[in-house]
């Protein structure tokens, strides 16, 4: 296990797959190293290329919002990171060679971080760190336990944008996740 400086270092200057090719910038991860709450996207999207932070656009502001509502955010008590570091080209899905060759950075951050609660942003997430057959229409705000890690999805906020109609199932699911928090963290409030 690789400590934050060198970590970081390493995935900044990673060629391991494809992406590295195309990438503006490395999307390393953003917010607190301390927090007991970690949430994982799929991978950057246009913005986040240009800016190297992750969530940034649209999808991110929405995402700032919610979180906002369970007294959730970046500057305080949660750190967020994507499966992939890299841009994935017309922001397709990550290829499962890419997710592969880029999921080291991740468990090397969670190994640092330790959190107590990992929220899954979308499908892709979900069926990498949950379950591969994970179904998110049907199993979003569901809670599975590995190695003493509450892990559980909620849709990605580009679904959510697509689809308003989702929003009150997501609201739903911060709820549960804010009490999951008052049970199992000790100082994200
Ligand atoms: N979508 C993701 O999954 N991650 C980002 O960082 C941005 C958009
Ligand atoms: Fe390396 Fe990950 Fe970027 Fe691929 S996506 S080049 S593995 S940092």
């Amino acid at each position: 296990m690789l400590d934050w400086d060198e970590l970081e270092r390493q995935c900044r200057h990673c060629e391991k797959c494809a992406l590295a090719a195309t990438r503006t910038n490395v999307v390393f991860g953003a917010g607190v190293r301390d927090a007991e709450v970690m949430l994982i996207g799929e991978g950057p999207g246009e913005n986040e290329d240009l800016t190297g932070e992750p969530f940034v656009g649209r999808g991110g502001k929405l995402l700032d919002d919610m979180l906002e509502i369970i007294d959730l955010s970046r500057k305080k008590n949660i750190y967020i990171a994507n499966m992939v570091k890299c841009r994935p080209p017309q922001n397709r899905d990550p290829l499962n060679e890419e997710q592969e060759a880029c999921i080291g950075y991740l468990r090397n951050q969670v190994a640092l971080i330790r959190p107590k609660i990992i929220v899954c942003l979308g499908r892709i997430a979900a069926m990498k760190l949950i379950r591969p057959d994970f179904k998110i229409t049907r199993e979003h705000g569901q809670w599975f336990e590995k190695a003493g890690i509450h892990m559980t999805a909620i849709y990605h906020p580009a679904a959510l944008l697509r689809d308003p109609g989702k929003r009150p199932e997501t609201f739903a699911d911060l709820q549960e996740i804010q009490r999951k928090i008052r049970e199992v963290c000790t100082h994200t409030y």
